[in-house]
């Protein structure tokens, strides 16, 4: 199962990626975390420390080779096996959890993210049910990756919002072009709602634009603490969002 999880800026997907990705490690899960955006946060939502982060290098360019195809024209693929790039090039978040970043940027003006893009897209691709591995994929936000299709080999895209129309836009945006993409489950998650009334714009709107919402998630304060200290949410003290996080994952079956 290869899982990505995208949606407006700021809505959640980050610490949705990062709850998912321990819950299924603590349920015996190898889960191989993908962080496909180019301010890399998943790492510290995971749990690793800072100094392991700052020296974690994205996948290098040499995970692809450039291979000719008839009529003269050239794509790239993957020089290696998937399992043999997470080897290489993953940080060992645990015993169940790998990372691998896209691509950090080191400089100002230092160019466009697209070599990134095409080496989670590769890689997204090169990984078999015979790995035995759940990859969580954390997006960028917004809608770049699906127009690079960066997502186009992931089986499931779940997309988060929050209760307010431009995050729900913005779901519906990307739940049209990952159609087009072909990716063969689309759902949507609410993130951060305050009471009833969120819940019900939210439904209201996923109704209208067939939007599957397969998940609801609090506003909880213990995200807000974790984050403050840089620490991930504690999955011991089972919180509104951890409690939500898992039932999703009933839900979606993973
Ligand atoms: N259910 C929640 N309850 C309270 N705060 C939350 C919840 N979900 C996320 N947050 C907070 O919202 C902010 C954004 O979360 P997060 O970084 O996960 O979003 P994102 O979609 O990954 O953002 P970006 O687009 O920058 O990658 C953070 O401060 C996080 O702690
Ligand atoms: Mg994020």
């Amino acid at each position: 199962m290869k899982i990505a999880i995208a949606g407006k800026g700021g809505s959640g997907k980050t610490t949705i990626a990062g709850i998912l990705t321990r819950l299924l490690a603590e349920r015996g899960q190898n889960v191989w975390a993908i962080d496909a955006d180019s301010n890399p946060n998943f790492g510290v939502t995971l749990g690793v420390a800072q100094d392991t982060m700052k020296s974690a290098k994205p996948m290098p360019a040499s995970i692809l080779k450039e291979v000719a195809l008839e009529g003269g024209k050239t794509a790239m693929q993957l020089a290696m096996p998937a399992r043999q790039v997470a080897q290489e090039f993953g940080t060992r978040v645990s015993d169940r959890v790998t990372l691998l970043g896209m691509h950090t940027i080191e400089h100002a003006g230092a160019g466009c993210a697209c070599g990134g893009h095409a080496r989670v897209r590769n890689l997204l691709s090169g990984i078999l049910k015979e790995e035995g591995v759940v990859t969580v994929v954390d997006m960028e936000a917004g809608l770049e990756h699906l127009s690079r299709g960066t997502d186009r080999h992931v089986d499931m895209l779940l997309l988060v919002t929050e209760p307010y129309f431009k995050a729900l836009e913005t779901a519906r945006r990307a739940a049209e072009l990952a159609r087009e993409l072909g990716i063969p489950r689309i759902v949507a998650v609410a993130n951060k709602f305050r009471g009833e009334d969120d819940l019900a714009a939210i439904r209201n709107y996923a109704d209208k634009h067939g939007l599957e919402i397969v998940g609801e998630i609090p506003y909880d304060e213990e995200i807000q603490r974790a984050d403050l200290a840089a620490e991930p949410p504690r999955l011991d003290v089972e919180s509104a969002a951890v409690s939500s996080v898992r039932k999703l994952i009933g839900r979606l079956e993973i």
